[in-house]
Order: structure tokens, then sequence, then C-alpha cells
């Protein structure tokens, strides 16, 4: 495994695997890894000969007051994961490089960006689509993983990539979770003992809806104050919002009929954690 600094070096790396006919796949991370990044990596390594694995945690998606300064940094066992996992090259732009001084270029996404986490982290998914673009121009991957625990974010990549005419084929890797059901995530290690036992009602809360649909159920409010009511049962949580979308337009809808993205995001305490299912009728 090596490991690439320089926005050069990984430009080069990637032009002379291209030239070799080597397919490049590449999982772009934020580091902090856990088995729901690693599960993304062994996707990329499926379809491609070289995997790339970017960590970099972007100070422009994050707003005024986020948790960027104390985001975990685990660098020594990150590398360490990345190895075993089979990882051929991380790389760790580093930010004075990323971003000049004078930076002023962004890739804005302008349908799907506005509800959701939109609504609640304003400006946020241009900070994503911003760097993710300049990653795939540094990367030159042929493949590019993202997490479906992330949809908002997916969905408004693979239309950027659509959009844009990157020449990337975009595969989504499902939830992973713990066995209680909390999708994996590197913002639970900020959870106390306590809120890691009430972070569980964001799943319990999707459970509940999805057995409500298969039983019958189509009124999202219904479901909706279904949820709301499992999820006051713990004491630290605060709803941001659960919505219920179509699961192409990201639009609203007040009946469920597929396909129905259900998306929640609930603060744990200060902890802000999201979640979804896609909504099957039987
Ligand atoms: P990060 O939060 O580190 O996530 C990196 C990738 O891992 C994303 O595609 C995310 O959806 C996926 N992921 C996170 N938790 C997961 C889980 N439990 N199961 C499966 N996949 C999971 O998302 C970002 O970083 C950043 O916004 C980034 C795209 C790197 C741009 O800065």
């Amino acid at each position: 495994m090596d490991i690439i600094r320089s926005l050069d070096a990984m430009q080069q790396y990637s032009l002379g695997a291209k030239k070799r006919g080597l397919r490049i796949g590449f999982v772009p991370t934020m580091g902090c890894l856990h088995e729901g990044h690693l599960s993304l990596v062994k996707l990329a390594r499926a379809r491609s000969d070289v995997v790339v694995l970017s960590i970099f945690v972007n100070p422009i998606q994050f707003l005024p007051g986020e948790d960027f300064a104390r985001y975990p940094r685990p660098v020594e066992r990150d590398e360490a994961l990345c190895r075993e996992t089979g990882v051929d090259i991380v790389f760790y732009p580093d930010e004075a490089t990323m971003y000049s001084v004078d930076h002023s270029v962004y890739v804005e996404e302008t349908r799907l960006s506005g509800g959701l986490c939109g609504s609640s982290r304003p400006g946020h998914f241009r900070g994503v689509t911003t760097i993710v673009a300049k990653l795939f121009n540094l990367v030159l991957p042929d493949v590019a993983v993202f997490g479906q625990k992330d949809v908002q974010q997916s969905r408004i990549i693979q239309r950027m990539v659509r959009d844009l005419n990157y020449p990337i084929d975009i595969i989504l890797g499902p939830i992973v979770r713990e066995v209680d059901g909390l999708a994996l995530s590197s913002r639970n290690r900020y959870l106390s003992a306590s809120e890691r036992q009430d972070s569980v009602c964001l799943y319990h809360s999707l459970r509940r809806a999805e057995k409500m649909v298969k039983d019958g159920e189509r009124s999202v409010a219904q479901i909706r104050a279904a949820m709301v009511s499992a999820i006051s049962l713990s004491k630290s949580a605060r709803i941001d919002y659960i919505e219920f979308v179509n699961d192409r337009t990201l639009q609203p809808v007040t009946v469920v009929e597929e396909p129905v993205l259900l998306a929640l995001a609930v603060k744990i305490g200060a902890t802000r954690l999201i979640d979804n299912v896609v909504l099957k009728l039987t």
C-alpha cells in the first residue's frame, strides 16, 4: 500500500495506471474508518484493478459551529485498516494545497440539495460536490463507490456525474449497521453510553414505518406520527426531520407509493445522526 499526499503525484499515478490499462476504483472518505467505509472498498475492489481511498476532512462542507475541528482523525488506525482491506493507495491531500487561499470556483447542484439535510445544513452539499469534483479530477477513477447511508449525498453525486459528464460509474453500497441496528458512522464515537442506547431509536422508528407500510398503511402523516412517538421514548433525542420523498426527485410525498425514500435526522444530545430506508410496498 502506498500513501500519496501531493495532488500532482496523485494525478500522475492515475494517468500512469490508465496508460497501463488499469481500472481505478475510488472511495472518498473523511477518515475515522469503520466497516461501512471498508464495505465500499470491497465493492471498489471487485470492480477495479487498483483501489484508491482518499482521507480528507473537507472544511467547506462543515457549517460554522459544526464539528470540523474535533472530527476524529485516527491516522494510524485508518492506515492499518486500509492495509488489511486491500486498499492500494491512500490519498491524503492537505488542506492548504487542496484549497488555495483565493479558491473561488464551486460546484453546486440546485435541485436535490435544498431539502432533507440541505435545509438544516445550508451550503453543506455545495462543499461536498466541490470536493468530490476536485477528487474525481485528481484520482481519475473509472468507478467510485458511495454509501446509501448518506442517501441525499449519493443522489446528488449521481446527478453531478450525469450533468457534468464525468466518465465514472457510481456504485452505491448498502448501509452497514451495528448488531442493534444503529448505522455505523464516524460520529457514533461522540455518543455517551446512555446516548448510545438512545441512538437505536432511529433504526427502531424506521423499522416501525416499514412494518406499518407492510401492513397496508399508506398515509405519511400516520406513519410520521408513529415514528415521532417511537423516537420520543428516547430522552436525549430531538428530531431534526423525518421526510418521505420520491426516491428520484427527493420531492416530498403525502402517500406511500413506490419508490419512496424515508430519511430522518435526529440529534442525540449534541450529535446529529442520519438514517434512511427505501420503503417497499410488499
Ligand atoms: P464519510 O462520512 O467519511 O463517508 C464516506 C463514505 O462512506 C460515504 O459514501 C458514506 O455514505 C459511506 N458510509 C458512511 N457510513 C456508512 C455505513 N454505515 N454503511 C455504508 N457506507 C457508509 O461522506 C463523506 O465522508 C464525505 O461527504 C465525502 C463524500 C468524503 C466528501 O467529503
